[in-house]
């Protein structure tokens, strides 16, 4: 179930953003754009429902989105990726589980959660870095536990380990991805990945 983005211009805006050089600014902008590309990739197989309009010149019977979408950013580098979903899908819901990376174990814990009503929707929760995939297998039991039945989760660079993780919890789950890197480290970080990817995005 994983879905690794396959267009060159998703090659070239990651190795922008694994360029150590590239400053906040271009990061947020870089991460924007990836967003955009991920997004669309993780809703290529949305459901449609005829809608009749009027053209200016006969009826036609079109189509529109048939499910509500939400997004779930998890906290905080998951915030980087809201903005490309809520510019493509003005509609979309936007809850937030806020998960923080002890940075001596590398394990996660849960510091806040606030969702919109999941049962009815197409639920895609978006964390930029799926490293060990402690916090994702976390967010994941916590959106299923709130009534979500239609999940996948996007990120932008995966470890193999965490996709393992994920997989071996949720294999029903698919995972969108522009990258799957070679391995963690010792300290849980993703190689050769792009560093602390809430640090850059927000320059601490
Ligand atoms: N989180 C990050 O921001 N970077 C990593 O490499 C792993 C987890």
């Amino acid at each position: 179930m994983l879905h690794i983005l396959n267009h060159p211009l998703g090659a070239h805006i990651i190795t922008q953003l694994r360029d150590r050089t590239t400053p906040p600014a271009t990061f947020r902008t870089l991460c924007y754009r990836i967003g955009l590309l991920l997004a669309l990739d993780a809703t290529r197989d949305l459901a449609l429902k005829d809608e009749v309009v009027e053209t200016p010149l006969e009826k036609h019977t079109g189509q529109a989105l048939a499910k509500p979408l939400a997004v779930i950013p998890i906290l905080r580098a998951g915030l980087g990726m809201v903005e490309p979903f809520t510019d493509l899908f003005p509609d979309v819901s936007v809850g937030y589980v806020g998960l923080e990376r002890d940075h001596e174990t590398a394990l996660p814990r849960s510091y806040y959660q606030k969702l919109p009503p999941l049962a009815d929707k197409r639920v895609l929760v978006v964390d930029p870095m799926l490293a060990t995939g402690g916090s994702a297998v976390l967010a994941l039991d916590a959106l299923i536990a709130a009534g979500a039945t239609d999940i996948s989760l996007v990120c932008i660079v995966c470890s193999p380990e965490g996709v393992k993780v994920v997989e071996a919890a949720h294999p029903t789950v698919p995972i969108f991805t522009a990258a799957l890197d070679r391995e963690l480290n010792a300290k849980k970080y993703i190689l050769p990945g792009l560093g602390d990817f809430g640090d850059r995005l927000y320059g601490t």
